[in-house]
């Protein structure tokens, strides 16, 4: 990881320009592997257009799907056909409507007896399709993890003040308590693996997320802020979210 690396911010009018520009960069990663690729995707409201968007042209022609693998950055603890379920929304949103083959989907697994054991699943499952059982800087785990930012500085399943936050060794923890809604256990990757990855790009919109980027821009650890890639790091926003001061560069 990278401790000191700068943000690339980018600022854009409203919501339907970030769900373009979002469905832009995420095709351009995953496009430019010829090989076999590797997207960690985010729950919440902010990607589910953003996901539609990539089921429909230009992108639903332009990926060759059957080469890429879809992973989660976090997912509540709960049946994957819950209303609240990451893994379910990603489905209904993209991936029932394009032809990526099941073997390509790791969803973390909820069904597992309790979110710790589901955590070490997960981590097997990552070991599994990385081929080795040590995170390498120069041999990223994704082409691409997407990230949102939570009103209270979270970033996955990271809240502030939770031991997860300085996990060192596990690739994903279980966490009993949620810092925010829904208040349900969750599942998140740790900051080393979502670091493991080529390209990180946040997706913010919304007025509701001013306040806790003045927060961060103004130097503030909270979790987000924390994030770190060994490849490009990207906080894409509109102007509703984007406190007076934050320009793209
Ligand atoms: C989740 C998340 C979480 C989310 C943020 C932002 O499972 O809730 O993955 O980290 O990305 O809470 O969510 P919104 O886009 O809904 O504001």
């Amino acid at each position: 990881m990278k401790p000191d690396q700068a943000r690339e911010i980018v600022v854009v009018e409203d919501l339907p320009a970030l769900i373009e520009a979002a469905a832009q960069r995420i095709a351009a990663c995953v496009t430019k592997n010829a090989g076999r690729g590797a997207i960690c995707l985010t729950g919440g409201a902010t990607p589910e257009p953003v996901y539609r968007r990539l089921a429909a042209e230009p992108y639903r022609s332009a990926i060759a799907w059957d080469r890429v693998h879809f992973f989660w950055g976090d997912d509540r603890f709960v049946p994957s056909d819950d209303a609240r379920s990451n893994a379910g929304m990603a489905r209904r949103a993209l991936l029932d409507r394009v032809a990526v083959p099941p073997g390509n989907i790791h969803p973390i697994p909820t069904n597992a007896a309790t979110p710790q054991q589901a955590a070490r699943l997960y981590e097997d499952e990552m070991k599994r399709f990385y081929g080795a059982d040590r995170l390498d800087p120069s041999r990223p785990l994704f082409d691409i993890v997407l990230l949102g930012l939570g009103a209270d500085g979270h970033t996955a399943s990271l809240f502030p003040g939770a031991a997860a936050l300085e996990e060192r060794s596990a690739w994903a923890a279980g966490i009993d308590r949620a810092g925010f809604e829904p208040f349900v256990p969750r599942v998140t990757l740790t900051f080393a693996t979502l670091a493991s990855t080529r390209d990180m790009l946040f997706l913010i919109s919304g007025a509701g997320k001013r306040e806790v980027l003045t927060r961060i821009f103004c130097g503030e650890q909270l979790p987000a802020a924390r994030a770190r890639s060994n490849g490009s790091l990207a906080w894409l926003m509109d102007r509703a979210a984007a406190p007076p001061e934050a320009k793209s560069r």
